[in-house]
């Protein structure tokens, strides 16, 4: 029933009506009944003695509105339910850009296929165990494969040069961080914003001994700061042209004790806290993704 009438001759001040969420319409002989009846939940009332024919419109009026509010909430789920579908749909379509985006650039550099899958994981670890929240994790995921996109803006003969760079060609390799953010800047989506965000600085060292701003320790936004580790994980754990693929031991080793090129000071004391704790997620995402 849509509409409960209630008759009080004498109203309980304790007594709240709530039936069910029912509109609830109280005839009263007592005049001083009408507002506790009204503070008690009552939306309308009636002194006695009546009318039917006024209690009939007074009825008929309640259940008009009632089913009218009825019509808006089921109208309200629907456009929720629509506008839950639509962000679904618009998070889907950023996801398969970043993969399109992020494929077009290891065309160029075929190292880094599965290398930009397991990125996506370790940033994850990592953030997971730093207690960073699940919107932050979730950019991290999506965002952390398009570091190097920049990479599409470096030509071949310095990208794919297999010996060491010469100073002037290492300068051209260095520019890939400010293209990347030049390429994912200005974008409203959330992943691409922090895709821009780590692709300028993912090369930034926390003692400052980075490019290509030589920015330092909290200076260095923190979703980078998460994805220098695990770049320099995964660079240590690949074969390239100055270096043979090192396993997952020696690999811990050299990231907590630094060997002629990686410095433990490189890396948030604090991100490096949480790889000691969980380097063992890496060496399974690294064996799960190999190329
Ligand atoms: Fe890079
Ligand atoms: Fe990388």
């Amino acid at each position: 029933m849509d509409l409960d009438l209630l008759f009080f001759g004498r109203f309980s001040h304790n007594y709240h009506i709530k039936w069910n969420q029912h509109p609830v319409l109280v005839i009263t002989a007592q005049p001083n009944q009408k507002l506790r009846a009204l503070k008690a939940g009552a939306e309308d009332f009636i002194s006695k003695p009546f009318e039917m024919a006024e209690v009939l419109v007074r009825v008929h009026n309640m259940l008009k509105i009632r089913l009218l509010n009825k019509e808006l909430h089921s109208y309200n789920d629907v456009l929720e339910q629509r506008v839950r579908e639509r962000t679904a749909d618009l998070k889907e379509g950023y996801q398969e850009t970043i993969f399109t985006m992020t494929r077009a650039a290891e065309h160029k550099d075929e190292d880094t296929g599965a290398h930009v899958q397991r990125i996506s994981y370790y940033s994850r670890v990592l953030s997971e165990a730093l207690g960073m929240d699940e919107e932050f994790i979730e950019n991290i995921f999506f965002a952390s494969p398009m570091h190097d996109i920049g990479k599409i803006g470096v030509p071949d003969h310095v990208l794919l040069k297999p010996s060491n760079f010469a100073p002037n060609e290492w300068e051209v390799m260095q520019e890939h961080a400010a293209m990347g953010a030049k390429i994912l800047g200005n974008s409203k989506s959330p992943y691409l914003k922090m895709g821009a965000e780590i692709a300028l600085n993912h090369h930034e060292r926390w003692d400052g001994s980075g490019y290509p701003n030589g920015k330092k320790g909290e200076d260095i936004p923190i979703s980078a700061r998460i994805m220098c580790i695990c770049d320099i994980y995964d660079a240590l754990r690949s074969k390239r042209p100055y270096k043979p693929a090192f396993d997952h031991e020696k690999t811990v080793e050299i990231i907590i004790n630094g060997d002629s090129r990686t410095q433990p000071e490189h890396f948030d004391p604090l991100i490096l806290e949480a790889f000691k704790l969980n380097h063992q997620m890496f060496c399974d995402i690294f064996d799960e993704y190999e190329a």
